[in-house]
């Protein structure tokens, strides 16, 4: 095993692996889906307000709680907190969320390495333009138990692979390698989709806002997107975070990353929009928008379109890895930490956790879809519990801590780099941290609850 650094090797490195987590499924796959599902252009309008005044400001708050500690997530709360005891508990709750989502991410991930698989050889292609053929296609693949399950396990082990090889070696280095390939993937497609016929119905549908079209539900939605897309609220951030170098400015780094995830996430809507409506697609299909309506569209483009698709799914790929990487780091990262154990023990053990869990997960699609908590199979439940649940919760306690917890001069020092960088933001920072963002949480929460 390589050796391993306890930090990233500079700040390009730190944005890079921050980058690398932060864009992902939640970027390629969810937003434009969920943007479609909801008014396209106005749910847009909130979605960047949540995401610069929430998102961008929990990010940085969860850096401070990091790296000022120089601890992962299980213990990095109490070492802030000055040995006041209890406050760990957040990080369990970070853990436990991380958790739910890697194994849930992996199920998603399998299916993108299968769509990969089947646009290489020619099943997409052979389904044609029905779409009834090609959503059967991706409803019998889901619900089946062998081919999901090896993809699953496949993407799992390239995840342990890159963590094994250390955060500079490994997470680092793949980061700063796969995220300029995955810039260039999308905007190969935005290209593509922005050149074909009528491409400008679908551009107007995203940046055109129909506020008549956007309800609670939706604000709601984009509220859960923001933190999702941001990777924060299950402590994945507080890793990186501890890696980030001391001379690093934190409020830069995470606009960087925040302004960078922002914008992948656009151009996969340019890239995803426009050829919907030019194929004559619904634009509100849900979350087969992807895996149903995509390999449709890439049909109608005749035989280049098998380019594309592959295209398309190793650049969905390619972003769950890199976020994939960041959650089983913060998990293990965390474990061995706390537990003394050494990085190979704690990386494999939460491999076969997560993996086994993803196995469970994707076989109550189909062969377990009898087992039901509260009437939802185990699928559904993970994905209420990791939608609507559990990173606002974490995210809300982890606010509260920093906003009221921790001492004022300690988040200055922090974000001040010991005094030597201006931070003039400040009062606005702690003015979202202490009442903005807690409220709009706990109204999410309540909201979602409630449901
Ligand atoms: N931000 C990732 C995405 O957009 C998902 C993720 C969440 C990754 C939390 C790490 C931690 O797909």
């Amino acid at each position: 095993m390589a050796t391993q650094q306890k930090s990233f090797s500079s700040n390009l490195g730190a944005i890079m692996a921050a980058v690398g987590s932060a864009v992902g499924l939640g970027n390629i796959w969810r937003f434009p889906y969920i943007c479609g599902q909801y008014g396209g252009g106005a749910f847009l309008i909130v979605y960047l307000c949540f995401v610069f005044l929430l998102g961008a400001v929990l990010m940085m708050s969860e850096f401070v709680i990091g790296r000022r500690s120089q601890h992962r997530t299980l213990q990095a709360y109490g070492v802030v907190a000055k040995g006041k005891k209890g406050w760990n508990v957040i990080g369990v709750l970070g853990l436990i969320t991380c958790f739910f989502i890697l194994s849930q991410y992996l199920v998603l991930s399998g299916w993108t390495t299968s769509y990969i698989w089947d646009a290489v050889d020619g099943t997409l292609a052979s389904l044609g333009t029905d779409a009834g053929a090609i959503s059967d296609h991706f409803s019998s693949f889901s619900v089946s138990t062998w081919r999901p399950v090896l993809c699953l396990s496949i993407f799992a082990v390239l995840v342990l692979v890159v963590v094994l090889g250390g955060v500079q070696s490994g997470i680092e280095s793949v980061s700063k390698l796969l995220m300029p390939l995955l810039v260039l993937l999308v905007l190969v497609l935005c290209v593509r989709s922005l050149t074909l016929p009528n491409a400008g119905r679908g551009v107007e549908y995203l940046f055109m806002p129909d506020f008549s079209r956007l309800t609670g539900q939706g604000i709601l939605a984009a509220l859960g997107q923001a933190l999702f897309s941001l990777s924060v609220g299950m402590g994945a951030m507080i890793v990186y975070g501890s890696y980030i170098p001391v001379k690093d400015n934190l409020f830069s780094t995470a606009m960087w990353i925040t302004a960078c995830d922002t914008l992948i996430a656009v151009l996969s809507g340019l890239a995803i929009f426009p050829a919907v409506f030019s194929c004559g697609f619904d634009p509100t299909g849900g979350p087969g928008l992807v895996f149903c309506v995509l390999p449709n569209v890439f049909n109608m483009m005749g035989g280049a379109g098998v380019v594309f698709a592959a295209i398309f799914f190793i650049l969905l790929m390619v972003a769950a890895l890199t976020s994939a990487i960041s959650l089983l780091e913060t998990l293990a990262a965390s474990c061995s930490e706390r537990f003394n154990w050494k990085r190979l023990n704690s990386s494999m053990a939460l491999f076969v956790l997560t993996t086994a869990a993803g196995v469970v997960f994707s076989l109550s699609l189909g062969r377990l879809s009898h087992i039901k908590i509260a009437d939802l199979t185990l699928f559904d439940l993970v994905d209420k519990l990791n939608s609507i649940y559990l990173p606002p919760l974490t995210a809300l306690a982890t606010i509260i801590f920093l906003g009221w917890v921790v001492p004022d001069a300690d988040v200055r020092d922090e974000l001040s780099n010991h005094g030597t960088i201006k931070i003039g933001y400040y009062p606005v920072f702690r003015f979202l941290v202490r009442f903005v963002v807690p409220v709009a949480l706990t109204v999410v929460l309540i909201t979602g609850i409630k449901g």
